[in-house]
């Protein structure tokens, strides 16, 4: 039988929101991937690991050389289906040989916190990116999630929300370091949000 790649979501980052299937897999794991921050969370004795840095080709050879005495266990956070090292999987190695453990997103998280339902939301990212216009466009009553970065964050997208014609006075909730101890949400408006510190780990909900 083939061997598989088993992608983890670990949830926001507090390892309370990680599902117990999760975490069953990342413990039972011969070779684990992930970033710096969850290995040194969740890797156990006798692992043998992999960081997930910019060298993303170098985590790709790793698992397809493990991949032939064993299962690669791979931690994404949140989420993998949302923005994660599973892209880069897909496009590597086929479907039939990855097996997904769902997380819980950081924007889901988010909205859970705000006790705002996210259907009806439109979800859109600044990670290493910029949404389409249509995405970001004003209309009354729409919410909006958006991912951050360094460069696209809690001062800078609030302006570039007014630039495309959402008023001063919106309502913004600036959720940072979801889950962990020193969580932080901030509700504001878009023309006050850039009074505040950028906030770094960061989502944005406009409601
Ligand atoms: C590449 S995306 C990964 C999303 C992830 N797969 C998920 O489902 O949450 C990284 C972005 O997610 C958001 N993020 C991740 N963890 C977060 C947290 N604990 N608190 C706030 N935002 C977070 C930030 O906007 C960050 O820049």
């Amino acid at each position: 039988m083939q061997n598989k790649i088993i992608v983890v979501g670990i949830g926001p980052g507090n390892p309370d929101y990680i599902v117990p299937k999760g975490l069953n897999a990342i413990r039972q794991a011969k070779f684990l991937v992930g970033g710096r921050r969850a290995l040194s969370q969740f890797a156990v004795d006798g692992q043998e690991t992999c960081p997930i840095t910019a060298d993303i080709q170098g985590v790709m050879d790793f698992i397809r050389v493990k991949l032939q005495q064993a299962d690669v266990v791979a931690m994404v956070s949140g989420d993998p289906g949302y923005y994660s090292l599973l892209d880069a999987l897909r496009r590597e190695f086929p479907a039939e040989q990855i097996r997904v453990i769902p997380g819980i997103s950081a924007m889901q998280y988010a909205f859970a916190r705000l006790a705002l339902p996210w259907h009806d939301a439109t979800l859109a990212s600044f990670h290493g990116r910029t949404p389409t216009a249509e995405e970001i466009a004003y209309e009354p009553g729409k919410i909006l999630g958006l991912l951050t970065d360094s460069q696209y964050n809690s001062q800078t997208i609030p302006k570039i929300l007014i630039k495309n014609g959402w008023p001063q006075e919106q309502p913004i909730h600036i959720c940072s370091r979801l889950s962990y101890e020193d969580e932080e949400i901030i509700t504001t408006t878009l023309g006050e949000a850039m009074n505040f510190a950028v906030k770094k780990q960061c989502i944005l909900i406009v409601s």
